[in-house]
């Protein structure tokens, strides 16, 4: 970046994170997540190490600590409230214990849910609750006893007399949460709750506290029988004294078992009733902590594991729109590239050309993208602060990119389309739609080869895929003997393939793997023909009216029009036939047996297996099962295949039946 430039970005970001840090730490209202200031703080300081010469004593980059927002009295804390490091990655972890085991020697490990919350210490005399104090800059605190006092686990009276001072976490149940409006997130509506000047809007709302470290104490606190050396003693400690703890912590003889803490709660987090963004490793041993000391922040005795955000910020380089295989124009944003929740997105959706205009996203303005699961990342909204001067709103285009005709917008649909059947956009979407994993699942046929094809000219239809030769693919780049084999190999392996996975692969409209399967047992019924053939299925199709096809239980008006218009199309007529001679079988779905050893079982399924999940649930199905996603005590069986990690643990813990394929195809 050129040094101007560099100045003026430097100088909106720290406006927009004194403006973002303002909303959150005095107004308590914060629309952005903590994952987005943080984001923007990074490319700050990323700016300010490359040109030093900006930085400024009010940079945000300058404090550390937080905010007081003046709307509490300010009270000094009894002894200093840390905050942990941070690490973000296995590697980083093993780093910490390294240098753990090189200060201290081998040592105990205890894990404790990173609860996303608030930081609270209370103070209690004679067993007395007398204060609440929010971390404020680790020092100096805001008094908040007259809200914390309402939190129904917060006791207010100690079962014994004792002197102490103890920090923990105030936080709000996702459920709880789910009732509120204003906040960006579960995290931002406890702050905003606990810091309230009318406690009795507190007292509605459920908050919960979870104490997980001991600041000063008298002697009496600290049982006269033992001696409090242990972290795990301090836990066990504060529940005799009527304190809540979280009860998901752990002890661990060693660094390696605590690694199995952290990946067990980075899968089952979704699960528990409250928000974690990580999990805490401390050393166990309290005269080993002491060893270890501090730095300027933080204690060398611990870390916190911080799951990988979610929400995060980014420049947007480019805006581009694909055509998807139902023809549908997709606006697409080109990033620069940036880490959210464990991987690199350099593209998100915009959706379509209302949500383009709503948002106003424009290139050059910095966003705030998202992921959540195995969604397809999107832009959540714009930070219209950081917007460079001169930027023009978009301007969705009007024809086609990929062949130039027209795109229009259907009825009161959202979306444009290019209506050409023979868009060569629209193709290799099709394409990699029909060999994708629902459909034929090739898995040999990935984007680069199917695009190496497209361009050779050797695939003009998916049912091309099937004549192809060896010395077709020994002209493609990177092309050897071997991947050839690897190619043809798979895609004989799919000569004959269940017709619910052919009919989801045909990309028709509202035709998803649900509707597939339906479709094929209702053309089942229709016919008395051992084995359906392509020409079969198009002869049906044919003769299928548009309410033969809305008597099917779960069809809509939308699906059987959708259907009856595909079959309409000549080049669709065509491409069935086409199959038919290029020698493609196909499967009738497997008759449902009502009564089975496995009806009403409910089955859990783990691990890598010998064929792809989908098809043991079919098969689970088919025999009256059904499979769920999370292990109970209502689990009949866990299938569990190789390397199967949490559930299985779980399972056993729970006395569950675990059964290997060879007993599962007994079961069948
Ligand atoms: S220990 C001296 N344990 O994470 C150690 N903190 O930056 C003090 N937090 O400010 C903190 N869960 O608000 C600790 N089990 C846990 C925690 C936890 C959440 C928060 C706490 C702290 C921040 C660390």
């Amino acid at each position: 970046m050129k040094r101007e430039e560099a100045k003026r970005r430097i100088q909106q970001l720290r406006e927009e994170i004194l403006r973002r840090n303002y909303e959150y730490f005095v107004l308590d209202q914060s629309q952005v997540s903590e994952a987005v200031r943080d984001s923007l703080k990074k490319e700050l300081i990323a700016l300010e190490t490359e040109f030093p010469e900006f930085i400024t004593p009010d940079s945000p980059t300058r404090r550390v600590g937080s905010v007081l927002s003046g709307k509490f009295p300010k009270v000094k804390h009894k002894s200093r409230k840390w905050s942990l490091s941070d690490v973000f990655s296995m590697e980083e972890l093993k780093d910490w214990e390294e240098r753990v085991l090189k200060a201290v020697g081998k040592c105990q490990f205890v894990t404790e849910l990173k609860l996303d919350g608030l930081n609270i210490t209370l103070w209690y005399e004679k067993g007395l609750l007398v204060k609440a104090l929010t971390r404020g800059d680790g020092t100096v605190g805001e008094d908040v006893t007259h809200t914390v006092r309402t939190i129904k686990n917060v006791p207010l009276r100690l079962f014994e007399e004792v002197d102490l001072e103890v920090s923990g976490e105030v936080i709000l149940s996702k459920k709880a949460f789910g009732n509120m409006e204003g906040f960006a997130n579960a995290r931002n509506a406890a702050a905003g709750t606990v810091r309230q000047l009318d406690p009795s809007v507190t007292a509605e709302r459920d908050l919960e506290m979870y104490c997980y470290h001991l600041g000063e104490h008298s002697p009496q606190a600290s049982s006269q029988k033992k001696k409090l050396s242990l972290q795990s003693d301090i836990l066990e400690r504060f529940k005799k004294l009527g304190l809540p703890v979280n009860k998901e912590y752990e002890v661990h003889e060693s660094a390696a078992d605590s690694i199995h803490y952290l990946e067990k709660w980075a899968e089952w987090r979704e699960k528990l009733p409250y928000e974690i963004d990580g999990v805490v490793f401390k050393v166990n041993e309290k005269n080993k902590q002491e060893l270890m000391g501090f730095t300027a922040k933080s204690p060398r005795y611990a870390v916190a594991y911080k799951f990988p955000a979610q929400q995060t910020t980014t420049v947007v380089e480019g805006i581009t729109v694909q055509i998807g295989r139902t023809g549908a124009a997709t606006p697409v944003a080109e990033l620069r590239p940036v880490l959210v929740a464990g991987s690199t997105v350099s593209r998100a959706t915009l959706h379509n050309e209302d949500e383009i205009k709503r948002k106003d996203v424009r290139v050059g303005d910095t966003v705030i993208i998202q992921k959540a699961g195995d969604v397809i990342p999107e832009v959540v909204e714009v930070l219209p602060a950081l917007r460079p001067a001169h930027s023009k709103a978009f301007e969705f285009p009007r024809d086609c990119p990929s062949c130039g005709s027209p795109l229009s917008r259907i009825d009161f649909e959202a979306v444009r389309r290019c209506t050409n059947m023979e868009c060569p956009g629209r193709q290799r979407e099709s394409f990699l739609h029909f060999v994708s994993r629902g459909a034929l699942d090739v898995d040999t046929l990935g984007e680069k080869v199917v695009d190496g094809l497209l361009e050779f000219g050797f695939i003009k239809d998916p049912a091309d895929f099937f004549t192809l030769t060896k010395e077709q693919l020994l002209e493609l780049p990177l092309f050897k003997e071997k991947k050839a084999q690897n190619v043809l190999d798979s895609i004989d392996s799919r000569r004959t393939v269940p017709l619910e996975r052919f009919l989801y692969g045909l990309g028709i409209r509202f035709v998803g793997e649900q509707v597939a399967k339906l479709l094929s047992q209702c053309l089942q019924e229709q016919s008395t023909d051992s084995n359906p053939s392509p020409k079969l299925i198009l002869k049906l199709l044919k003769n299928s009216t548009r309410e033969d096809l809305e008597t099917i239980e779960g069809f809509g008006e939308r699906i059987a029009e959708s259907i009856i218009q595909w079959i309409q199309v000549p080049y669709n007529q065509k491409l069935l036939e086409k199959f038919e001679t290029v020698g493609l079988k196909l499967l009738w779905p497997p008759q449902k047996k009502i009564i089975t050893g496995l009806a009403g079982k409910t089955f859990v399924i783990t691990g890598t297996l010998s064929r792809p999940r989908e098809e043991f649930k079919t098969l689970i199905e088919n025999a009256g099962g059904h499979v769920s996603g999370s292990v109970s005590k209502k689990t009949d069986y866990i299938l569990a295949g190789e390397e199967a990690g949490g559930k299985l643990d779980k399972a056993k813990e729970l006395g569950l039946k675990v059964i290997g394929e060879t007993e599962f195809f007994q079961l069948l």
